[in-house]
């Protein structure tokens, strides 16, 4: 790719960027980024586009999940374990109903850049940049805060390589054993609603493992072993080009930031920054598609991202909301086809269900969720194409964020644990009850079919 380069993206539109009022101080961090080890391997890379073609094909299911944003307050010892928690126990849970390996990829270890509808925010006559994340700048409302700050990048870098390490050394060391999933109980399981199908489902897997150990003499090594991969959305451009480096033996450039970024609607034009770079680098990537997506634009994405057809290379994760999903995917899964290219289709079921209360706080309600996600099944399999992976915004904490579920949250819980700064997320007992209807569903499509 002769026109290509880390910082190529430079020359083009680059939206969602801040402005810094320092830009020789910029380009110094940037060199500091480039020269920092990196997060991840190309091997890790490799391993995950080969599974990610594998869900392209029914073969695997990919879940993807995490907190809209990552702040750096929050980067602690037991938010960590409990995002680690719940999405080793919704995997358990569509492994067992959908009877294929799950991938399982946190927003984690770099979510902490968000794209903004307006580049500033004005109180009392007041007005300063939006804040964009810690990434970038700060929360509070005052200048020295909002002000773009090009050191927040390396407070990203280090913040990332905390999450990760401790990330590592769990699973390295155990916690994600699947003999002993009762290291990845909360504490509120036990209450949940839904408990005991969980602890059957649990039981009737640890059976199943010891009867293959035993009876059939296999060695659980691959079957032990657990992985979690990152991924974050690729919008600051400097942080990502930093990290994007060549590696010995391979061909091309790897974003070592990440193993799976995407990029967001907001970014995706045609002859923008964000597709450019993109382009050139050989992580498996994700492009985030809504209401807005034409059939010609999905065309031209196919064609520059996924020129050659990479198995595992492009995911497109659709979020268009309930009352849409069922006229807006159908013709672009026809375009696919029509293309001839084979994508991984995932589903977000929550940004395209963001509505507000009478109050003013935003929230999503847990049946617009699961109905998203039903229809989507349904569509893909009547349009002959598979649905292959999952979005959510979830925490592993008994959060109040999202209304509905089992436990029947309504508006009124709303303000009892309410955190998120952006977006609302499903709380513990609303992300395993979903994990339980996808199951359901899953299982349910397949007798039909039988
Ligand atoms: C997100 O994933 O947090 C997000 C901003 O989503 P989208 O770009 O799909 O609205
Ligand atoms: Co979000």
């Amino acid at each position: 790719m002769e026109d290509w380069n880390p910082r190529s993206w430079q020359t083009r539109p680059a939206r969602q960027q801040p402005v810094y009022d320092d830009p020789a101080y910029l380009e110094n961090v940037v060199q500091q980024l480039s020269a920092l080890p990196p997060l991840v391997t190309s091997w890790e890379i490799e391993r995950l586009k080969t599974q990610l073609a594998e869900a392209a094909l029914g073969q695997r299911f990919l879940l993807q999940g995490g907190a809209c944003a990552e702040s750096f307050d929050h980067c602690d010892a037991i938010v960590i374990t409990n995002k680690l928690k719940i999405l080793l126990q919704m995997s358990l849970i569509l492994t067992y109903g959908l009877k294929r390996r799950i991938i399982r990829v946190g927003r984690f270890a770099g979510q902490y850049a968000k794209p903004r509808s307006s580049n500033d925010e004005t109180r009392d006559g007041v007005t300063l940049p939006s804040f964009r994340g810690d990434l970038i700048n700060r929360q509070p409302f005052t200048p020295e805060d909002r002000r773009p700050n090009p050191d927040l990048l390396l407070r990203g870098y280090e913040h990332a390589a905390l999450t990760l390490n401790f990330i590592r050394a769990l699973v390295d060391g155990g916690f994600a054993d699947l003999h002993h999933p009762e290291y990845w109980d909360l504490d509120f399981v036990k209450h949940s609603p839904k408990a005991s199908e969980y602890q059957k489902m649990v039981q009737s897997i640890s059976d199943s493992l010891r009867f293959m150990e035993t009876l059939a003499g296999i060695e659980p090594a691959q079957v032990n072993r657990v992985d979690f991969f990152t991924s974050h959305e690729g919008l600051h451009l400097h942080y990502e080009q930093a990290q994007t480096r060549r590696v010995p033996r391979r061909v091309g450039w790897y974003n070592l930031g990440t193993h799976y970024p995407w990029i967001g609607m907001r970014t995706a034009e045609l002859d923008g920054a964000h597709v450019h770079f993109f382009r050139g680098i050989q992580n498996p990537i994700a492009i985030k598609i809504g209401p807005g997506m034409t059939r010609e634009w999905l065309r031209e994405l196919l064609d520059v991202l996924l020129s050659n057809n990479e198995p595992g290379r492009l995911t497109f994760i659709h979020r268009f909301g309930h009352e849409k999903v069922a006229t807006c995917l159908p013709p672009l899964i026809d375009e696919v086809r029509a293309a001839g290219k084979t994508v991984l289709w995932c589903c977000d079921p929550m940004h395209g269900n963001t509505e507000k209360t009478p109050s003013g706080l935003k929230t999503r309600k847990f049946d617009n969720i699961l109905s998203e996600l039903e229809q989507s099944f349904d569509i893909h399999s009547s349009c002959g194409s598979f649905l292959g992976g999952v979005h959510f915004e979830l925490s592993g904490d008994n959060v109040t964020e999202c209304i509905g579920g089992a436990r029947g949250l309504s508006e009124i819980d709303l303000t009892r644990a309410y955190e998120s700064q952006v977006d609302p997320r499903l709380n513990y007992e609303q992300a395993l009850e979903m994990a339980l209807l996808i199951g359901r569903k899953m299982e349910s499509m397949n007798r039909l079919q039988a």
